[in-house]
């Protein structure tokens, strides 16, 4: 596949209430002749008559005959882009193709159909049956030793170009277990997809250079979310190996006769017709986001309050990595609304006076700090003294309960020690504008 040769594939989406997926449209991704990628997506029209159609997104691919086109994000539309591979998956596809840059189609089209959300890509006009043989958690310590394989790997050059003839037979049962773990769904950290009598679970595996135990620490700060009154994914740790495993429930997937209901899912990069670059960080903004969510939600007082209630909880246990890509609305029928809050991580940055949130929370920008967050509360639907209230409530309970929250949740004494700091941080209760 050459950079001007136009690539294409068909789009398929599992409908709400179905589990067998139907082709939605054709995607085709070319480069002009200044070798500027365009992105075209049009619905099939067979789709377009079908009653229960949907649309891929909420934002941009509306349901209509037409011929849609983007420029942006290397010619892959939002909704395409955040059912693409992230950091972790690409690495694994990497390896699986023997390619150092393998192309976007190519990272589209190698992961696994158990990515997040209800849209599924391939080159036949008639979408495969639904993937059925899941790992099990059963299998989470071959898995895990899988991803440690490929932390190692890191270590060694990548390979510099095709050589998939050469592939060695004898390591194909590998490739292929590979490329099962966890490259679909997005982020850095290595993960799995997995199976259990009650549905899919994301195992998020502790890496060797983790400041403190990884899965009680994320599965502490969602069950801490949980108390301070957010919605956020289930999840459980496991022992595996004598290593611990965080699982976090697939709430894009449903347990149902015969296989799984799937729940369209985009990110807020979507919402914000934004990109994981650096360059495009004006743009990550919970005020802006909370416009979206009120556009695109079927009930935008809740969902703006709910966004409102996580930035007070991000800010209040310093998690610093709340980008775009961690923030969600899905669909599981028609309606939007914000996902269940996933990937909460607190953070220890040297500072006290003042942190930094991923996101812009208010008139002072990215400040983690309780007048910042105050500042905007309109715009998320609240009345002043409901957001003060939201958070004078909230920052007691973190302050009052994170300790027995984490000891409860297995994280050690000593891990405790080295995430104290995140918790209600001084900075956070300072006062900016407003009179003491
Ligand atoms: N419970 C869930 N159900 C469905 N999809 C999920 C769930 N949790 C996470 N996801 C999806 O999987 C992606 C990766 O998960 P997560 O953010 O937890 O991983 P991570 O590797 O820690 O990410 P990061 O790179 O942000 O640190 C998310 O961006 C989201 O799209
Ligand atoms: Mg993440």
């Amino acid at each position: 596949m050459t950079s001007e040769t136009p690539s294409e594939c068909f789009v398929y989406i599992t409908l709400p209430g179905q589990i067998e997926p139907v082709t939605a449209g054709r995607f085709v991704l070319s480069t002009d002749r200044r070798g500027v990628p365009e992105g075209r997506f049009v619905y099939g029209r067979s789709y377009l008559e079908r009653a229960n159609a949907v649309a891929l997104d909420p934002v941009e691919l509306k349901l209509a005959p037409r011929t849609y086109a983007t420029a942006s994000l290397g010619g892959v539309f939002g909704a395409l882009r955040d059912a693409s591979p992230d950091y972790w998956g690409r690495r694994v596809i990497q390896r699986h193709l023997a390619k150092a840059q393998p192309s976007e189609m190519e990272y589209l089209l190698s992961s696994p159909d158990d990515r997040a959300g209800a849209l599924g890509f391939g080159l036949n006009q008639v979408p495969p049956a639904p993937k059925r043989n899941f790992n099990q958690t059963l299998e989470l310590a071959k898995l895990q030793s899988i991803a440690d394989a490929i932390l190692n790997e890191e270590e060694r050059p990548a390979p510099a170009a095709a050589d998939d003839d050469h592939a060695d037979a004898a390591d194909h049962d590998q490739v292929e277990k590979l490329i099962m773990i966890g490259t679909s769904m997005g982020g850095a950290r290595p993960k799995a997809v997995v199976e259990d009598e009650s549905g899919l679970w994301i195992a998020k595996f502790n890496c060797p250079d983790d400041s403190w135990n990884n899965a009680r620490v994320e599965h502490a700060m969602l069950t801490l979310a949980r108390a301070c009154g957010l919605t956020a994914a289930d999840s459980r740790v496991v022992d595996v190996a004598g290593r611990d495993v965080l699982l976090v429930k697939r709430f894009d997937r449903q347990k149902a006769e015969g296989g799984y209901l799937r729940t369209r899912m985009v990110s807020a990069l979507t919402l914000l017709r934004a990109e994981d670059t650096y360059q495009s960080r004006d743009k990550w903004s919970y005020v802006l986001l909370a416009e979206e969510v009120r556009r695109v939600c079927a009930e935008p007082g809740q969902n703006a309050a709910e966004l409102f209630r996580r930035m007070c909880f991000n800010a209040l246990i310093s998690n610093v990595d709340d980008h775009p890509r961690n923030h969600a609305v899905i669909a599981k029928d028609n309606d939007w609304k914000l996902s269940p809050a996933y990937d909460l991580t607190p953070a220890v940055p040297i500072s006290q006076e003042r942190r930094d949130l991923a996101m812009e929370c208010g008139d002072a920008g990215r400040f983690a700090n309780a007048d910042n967050l105050l500042s905007q509360s309109a715009r998320f639907l609240l009345k002043r003294d409901e957001a003060e209230a939201i958070i004078t409530t909230m920052e007691k309970q973190v302050q009052g309960t994170w300790y027995a929250t984490a000891r409860g949740a297995g994280v050690s004494e000593r891990d405790c020690d080295k995430i104290a700091s995140a918790f209600a941080y001084p900075g956070f209760a300072l006062l900016l504008g407003r009179k003491a």
